[in-house]
């Protein structure tokens, strides 16, 4: 005869009526321990993406990890994109995975966690093809230089991926000040070069208010890229008035702008005159508050919308987490 917890209960049960709640707190507990299991089964896949890392025996001519030298480690970007430098370990088992950035020896993330106060740094897994990818978002010139990955088996192993950050320029041709007659069409050139990426568009302000070409007869804008790393953007302002002077702004969607500021001249009055041409340049443009005030609106738009987006983003994500827990628990 078995003698363990729950015949024991049962044993006493027989023995004696009042023993028998021993057997039923028996059971709730077993119910709680299975919850309990369940539960930081659940919490655990949060943090580790599925249940514990094993420690898996190779053979071969790697019996631990190793760096897989088909993955670049010289990564050129954009100012202001985001870099993905790629560390591909091959074998790499329960082993963590570090970035350090070396000029200044900053331990920038820890397997999935980020050590350094700058939300722009993050690694991620892609388990398919065995890759930590540090992910630099909006890069700045001095994120420039050299970052380390290294794995952590004794010793540590280090593989280094330079990353280059280019800088594109951006002018508007010609002179700082232009100088028109009114009635004589504009033209302004906003001429971007050295880009990897194309601007997605670029938008023109007239002392801080977006130019839109409502009416292609007044006013028209055109991108082109001309060359692959050039890109034009064009303002042609047909029959400007003297209302249309100011400042005007050529602004990518991926680089800082560049600026010209436009005297349109009334035919009688000597140039002299149109310097510092305060009224006419304050002066809601193409026409009317109204329209400013949805231009002003409209340019306000992009950034709301994204974050909206991450909102709603973030809300899937915590809606599909604990389906995408339970499903793997549910294969097991
Ligand atoms: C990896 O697994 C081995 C063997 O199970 C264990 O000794 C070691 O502590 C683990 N390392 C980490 C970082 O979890
Ligand atoms: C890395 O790439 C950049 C840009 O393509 C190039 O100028 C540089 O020479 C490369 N460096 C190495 C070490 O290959
Ligand atoms: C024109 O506007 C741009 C963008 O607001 C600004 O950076 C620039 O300094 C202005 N230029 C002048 C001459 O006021």
């Amino acid at each position: 005869m078995r003698f363990v917890a729950t015949d024991f209960c049962l044993y006493q049960c027989e023995v004696s009526r009042r023993m028998c709640a021993c057997a039923w707190r028996l059971h709730v507990f077993t119910a709680a321990l299975v919850l309990a299991a369940h539960l930081i089964k659940v919490l655990s896949c949060g943090e580790a993406g599925g249940g514990p890392r094993l420690t898996k025996r190779y053979v071969g001519l790697y019996t631990g990890p190793y760096f897989d030298p088909s993955a670049p480690n010289n990564i050129t970007t954009q100012l202001g994109t985001h870099a993905y430098l790629p560390c591909k370990v091959r074998q790499l088992s329960n082993k963590s995975v570090s970035w350090i950035r070396r000029r200044d020896a900053h331990i920038l993330t820890v397997d999935r966690f980020t050590f350094i106060a700058d939300e722009r740094f993050q690694a991620f897994l892609v388990e398919a093809t065995d890759t930590w990818t540090l992910q630099v978002k909006y890069v700045q010139a001095r994120d420039a230089g050299v970052y380390e990955c290294q794995v952590g088996t004794e010793p540590k192993m280090s593989h280094f991926v330079q990353l280059n950050v280019v800088v594109p320029k951006i002018e508007i041709v010609g002179e700082s000040d232009l100088y028109v007659k009114a009635g004589t069409t504009v033209s302004l050139k906003c001429v971007i070069t050295q880009a990897l990426e194309e601007p997605a568009y670029i938008f023109w302000y007239h002392n801080d208010e977006r130019v839109l070409n409502y009416d292609k007869s007044l006013v028209e804008i055109r991108m082109e890229r001309v060359a692959p790393d050039t890109t034009v953007g064009n303002l042609i302002i047909y029959s400007p008035r003297r209302e249309d002077s100011g400042n005007y702004s050529c602004s990518p969607s991926n680089l800082d702008s560049a600026s010209v500021m436009l005297h349109v001249l009334s035919g009688e009055q000597p140039a002299a005159m149109q310097h510092g041409n305060g009224a006419g340049a304050a002066r809601a443009w193409p026409a009317g508050a109204g329209a400013s005030a949805a231009l002003a609106a409209g340019a306000l738009a992009p950034p709301r919308a994204r974050t909206v987006l991450r909102l709603l983003l973030l809300l899937a994500l915590a809606l599909l987490y604990p389906v995408l827990c339970h499903d793997e628990d549910d294969g097991k």
